[in-house]
């Protein structure tokens, strides 16, 4: 049977994903699911691994369920390799939204001088992981929702030569289901086509006749005789973009796009957001810990409506799914952080992309994306720029690089302001940053 392999397996997000292997029982010949935590995370692995057993019994299902913290032993032949860790935990994400906030600066998860941290913290333990994988379990699948998804991802293919990864978000999962609503055609009679990079992608759709959408779904989201735009993440304000520019792009831009379209109202509300205390991670940190209280119960056996407060909610449908359309070439259509191979020409060819395609039992088919429109292309190429030298100074552990990453990233503002805040992070990170 199959062994999968779940690294930051105590996670509070670990129901979500055994709840869809469950629900794919029949896809999956499941006959180990081991999850792995570190010494910090033990007392959470416990909690949530207990109830992951829990969940697996109640479905009537003898798929083994270990916990761990040796990560190596646990590697040993696993078919699949699901990474959810989040290095330093919620308190180093709440040095990420803080810091920069406490200079007027925007902070946020994997936006900003907080994802940038966020990749130098993670990238060396992912290459990590994969020296354990090249021993360990040669053959594995790497699926990963490490966050910053997408510069994890490319670390993982272009860095530690894994070619067998791939990139996973429950963003584009949020679109379709909010453009099939907005024109009240079922999701599997469009057709979509998303891309760009993680947390920086559009998406354009067509219905069965051969039409295309798009339009009709721009002005239903986003013109402003709305009352108030809508964005189905829990975790993003409601920014309102300009319709006239959405419009311009003829493309549909994802939720995250706000930090950018949207700067200024995106500050401000981060900057309330600080002053009273309520970042996102410090308001995760309660959502946590309400929902480990949850998981204790040892009647508790099902995913609690609770976990749905968290902006990853559903993330399964993506994580499961991928699992299940490799191991049974289901060819189900997908969006995934993939190498560009020419995909996407505005980008190097050894970069990863999000983009739409196709799950074989060989991994990711993408499609043809082309190139991007000139205000697309601009904005792209200097992201992905951003990027591949965050990835250099993570690897590195390069201050000139970084340094030069802070300044090139647009949400960062030039300048003296740009190396306070690097000096200041760098410091308060330094026990997740080794490499430094
Ligand atoms: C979205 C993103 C994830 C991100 C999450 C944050 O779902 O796709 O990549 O981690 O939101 O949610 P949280 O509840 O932790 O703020
Ligand atoms: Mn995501």
């Amino acid at each position: 049977g199959l062994k999968i392999v779940t690294i930051g397996g105590g996670s509070s997000y670990t129901p979500e994903l055994i709840e869809g292997y469950i629900k794919r029982k029949d896809l999956l010949p499941i006959s180990e699911i081991v999850l792995v935590d570190i010494e910090a995370g033990r007392h959470k692995l416990d909690i949530v691994g207990e109830m992951a057993k829990r969940m697996v019994k109640a479905a009537g299902l003898d798929w083994t369920v270990t916990l761990t913290l040796d990560r190596k032993s646990a590697l040993k032949d696993a078919d699949f390799v699901t990474t959810q860790f989040r290095v330093g935990l919620l308190d180093a994400r709440v040095k990420d939204e803080r810091i920069p906030l406490s200079h007027g600066v925007l902070g946020q998860e994997t936006n900003g001088a907080g994802g940038m941290f966020k990749a130098f913290r993670t990238i060396p333990v992912i290459l990590d992981i994969i020296e354990d994988m090249k021993t360990q379990c040669p053959d594995a699948w790497l699926v990963n929702f490490t966050n910053p998804a997408g510069m994890v991802t490319e670390a993982a293919i272009k860095h530690g030569g894994w070619k067998k990864t791939v990139g996973l978000c429950n963003v584009p999962i949020g679109h379709r289901k909010m453009a099939a609503e907005k024109l009240d055609i079922p999701e599997e009679d469009l057709f979509f086509k998303f891309a760009g990079i993680n947390h920086f992608h559009w998406h354009r759709v067509w219905d069965k006749q051969g039409q295309e959408r798009t339009h009709e779904v721009i002005d239903a989201i986003y013109k402003p005789t709305d009352e108030d735009q809508e964005s189905h993440l829990k975790n993003i304000h409601n920014a309102s973009f300009h319709y006239e520019q959405i419009r311009a792009l003829e493309m549909l831009p994802c939720g995250y796009h706000r930090y950018y379209y949207a700067e200024d109202e995106m500050l401000k509300h981060s900057i309330e957001e600080f002053e009273k205390g309520e970042t996102r991670a410090q308001v995760v940190k309660k959502t946590e810990a309400r929902l480990f209280e949850l998981y204790k119960d040892p009647e508790l056996d099902y995913k609690p409506e609770e976990l749905s407060q968290r902006g990853g909610t559903h993330y399964s449908d993506a994580a499961c799914e991928i699992i299940a359309a490799i191991q049974n070439d289901l060819r189900t259509e997908m969006v995934v952080s993939t190498e560009n191979n020419g995909t996407v020409t505005d980008l190097p060819y050894d970069c990863a992309v999000e983009v739409s395609g196709v799950v074989t039992s060989h991994g990711f088919e993408p499609y043809n994306w082309g190139s991007f429109t000139p205000e697309a292309r601009g904005v792209i190429q200097g992201m992905k720029g951003m990027e591949e030298t965050v990835i250099r100074a993570a690897i590195d552990g390069d201050y000139n690089r970084a340094l030069s990453a802070f300044i090139v990233n647009p949400l960062v503002p030039g300048g003296v302001v740009a190396k306070d805040i690097l000096d200041q992070m760098l410091y308060a990170h330094k026990d997740h940053l080794p490499q430094f």
